[in-house]
């Protein structure tokens, strides 16, 4: 697929995720044929203040062939400061936040909230667009809620304004997770647009893929829930049958915590492996026992023995 000036060896992308999409998660999931992936959201005002946190998320790993950027915001000023900034680092792509759902967010007029003001999400790209020699794409829901479903003109305005790409879920707003995706509109703007048109929603095996591709004619795909707990989703999409062994299963896991050992130090790592351990030992034979023991770990070596009770 290419986007912009940017080739990317295929096209099965990994959603941005907030709390899942690090550097780690991204690491292992590039390692199993994942195509490209991002960072989670990263407010684009956290980088105008230099807040320290904010720009950890900013970390590329060393075997990351490719790195996207999400950011959110709602000042076209301050949203082009940022990517300013970013192109001065190793980055390939930055991607603009319009489907956020979350409440924090929609107050102060960012995420999924711009889908109501198009005006101002057209500057926003156009101020994104000038600022950047690398290319900008923006990640859209349907609407704003049924009443408003607008994601056409929408697209069509953000293409007008020199947007690269774009990603649609096919949801709206009010929906936040729930019920079905809805293809149809996103099979309707790859018709009428010329950029990229990457579909996203409920993709969880390869036979969802192929039939949502052949459907919609996007030219990419992008996973969110389906890989949590579960990178190997890449190389299956990828035509690889074989589900993982438990053997393979504790594999990953531990170099999952590793991988956040480093990057984030023991006592961070040891408490958000919590969230990614439960995902992955879900429905395992010794599930219950190994998740009370990851649960009550504090330390790396308590960690490593509670993941080897899957055994
Ligand atoms: C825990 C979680 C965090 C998310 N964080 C972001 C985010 O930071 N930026 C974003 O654009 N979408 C975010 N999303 C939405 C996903 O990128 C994706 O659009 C959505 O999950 C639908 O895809 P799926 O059906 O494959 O999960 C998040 C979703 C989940 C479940």
């Amino acid at each position: 697929m290419k986007i912009g000036n940017l080739h990317i060896n295929g096209n099965i992308l990994l959603a941005p995720m907030a709390g899942v999409t690090d550097v780690s998660f991204r690491t292992l999931c590039y390692l199993q044929g994942c195509s490209f992936a991002y960072t989670e959201m990263i407010s684009a005002k956290g980088l105008y203040y230099n807040d320290k946190k904010t720009k950890e998320l900013l970390i590329r790993g060393e075997q990351e062939p490719y790195l996207g950027v999400q950011i959110f915001g709602s000042d076209p000023d301050i949203m082009a400061h940022a990517v300013t900034y970013l192109n001065t680092l190793n980055v390939d792509l930055i991607d603009i936040n319009m489907g956020c759902p979350v409440p924090k967010v929609i107050k102060n007029k960012e995420g999924s909230a711009l889908m109501k003001t198009p005006e101002l999400a057209g500057k926003i790209i156009k101020a994104c667009v000038n600022a950047s020699t690398i290319p900008v794409t923006a990640k859209i829901r349907l609407g704003f809620d049924k009443q408003s479903v607008n994601v056409l003109e929408f697209s069509k305005l953000l293409e007008s304004n020199g947007v690269n790409a774009i990603a649609i879920h096919g949801r709206t707003r009010s929906e936040f997770y729930q019920g079905q995706a809805d293809w149809s509109y996103i099979k309707e703007v790859k018709k009428q647009l010329s950029i990229p048109v990457i579909g996203n929603g409920d993709i969880t095996s390869k036979e969802d893929m192929d039939k949502r591709i052949a459907e919609s004619k996007c030219d990419g795909i992008m996973i969110g829930r389906a890989c949590q707990g579960n990178p190997w989703i890449f190389s299956q999409l990828l035509g690889n049958s074989k589900k993982p062994t438990i053997e393979e299963k504790i594999q990953m896991i531990i170099d999952h915590y590793k991988l956040m050992v480093e990057h984030k130090g023991e006592i961070r790592a040891t408490l958000e492996m919590r969230k990614h351990a439960s995902w992955y030992i879900k429905g395992e034979r010794n599930a219950t026992k190994a998740k009370n023991e990851i649960f009550q770990a504090r330390t790396i070596s308590e960690m490593t023995k509670a993941i080897l009770l899957l055994k």
